[in-house]
């Protein structure tokens, strides 16, 4: 494959799309970004990733298995990994509520328009009808510092699929149904859910493919030493 665009390239264009188009993705464009982004560094080279990518009548089978599951369980299931702390500090609750808004206000969903807001939650669970979801999954016996193993790998997912155009929604969503997608895949309950990615072409008329999130500057993140 040529490549057209930097890696600097596409760590600027890269954002979460949540509106795709219908065309697909092909099995060997899947497998070559998971192979390559089997490259991803981890502590040790443990390479604590699994990954289950769905397609098509799969993908659907999971889908409606989770709707089916959230007809009686709204809540979900146990999750296997902790989404945010209870009762959030600051600064993190504000810039998570700014998110929230700046998502719902381009979507032209009110703030109270909590029918609205849950259609939107539900469109996680179709993938955002992207042709492609992926379910990113670690062993439990694992520690806490392998996440960040898992993180890497899936940046380096998301940024691969930049990179051939294709676009990407990390989704922390799916970790609500974990149990779902063991039954539903005859997985181990040792293996943890930690996240989902919809997958595919993105649809720039939608508003939900350009969505664009604030980042704070350097100095708010960063102390420069010695320089
Ligand atoms: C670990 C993780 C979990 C996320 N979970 C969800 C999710 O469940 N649903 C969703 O719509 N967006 C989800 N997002 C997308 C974030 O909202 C998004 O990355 C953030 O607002 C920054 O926007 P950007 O990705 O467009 O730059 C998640 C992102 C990450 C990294």
């Amino acid at each position: 494959m040529t490549t057209t665009m930097s890696v600097t390239e596409a760590v600027q264009a890269r954002r979460s799309v949540r509106a795709f188009t219908d065309q697909p993705v092909s099995r060997e464009m899947v497998e070559e970004i998971l192979t390559l982004a089997g490259n991803a560094p981890s502590g040790s080279n443990i390479q604590p990733w699994k990954v289950c990518a769905l397609s098509g009548a799969e993908k659907e089978r999971f889908s409606q298995a989770v709707f089916a599951k959230a007809a009686t369980s709204p809540a979900g299931d146990p999750p296997d990994v902790r989404m945010y702390p209870e009762g959030m500090g600051e600064p993190w609750r504000e810039r998570r509520a700014v998110c929230g808004e700046i998502m719902y206000e381009a979507l032209g969903i009110g703030r109270e328009d909590k029918t609205a807001r849950m259609i939107q939650g539900g469109k996680n669970l179709t993938f955002f009808d992207a042709p492609v979801g992926l379910v990113i999954t670690m062993d439990r016996s694992l520690a806490e510092l392998q996440i960040l193993d898992m993180g890497i790998f899936v940046q380096t997912i998301m940024l691969l699929a930049q990179e051939r155009g294709l676009a990407t929604c990390p989704q922390a969503a799916w970790s609500m149904w974990s149990d779902t997608f063991r039954e539903a895949f005859d997985v181990s309950d040792n293996e943890m859910v930690m996240m989902g990615i919809s997958l595919g072409f993105p649809n720039n008329d939608e508003v939900a493919a350009n969505i664009v999130q604030p980042r704070l500057p350097l100095q708010e993140y960063a102390s420069l030493h010695g320089f």
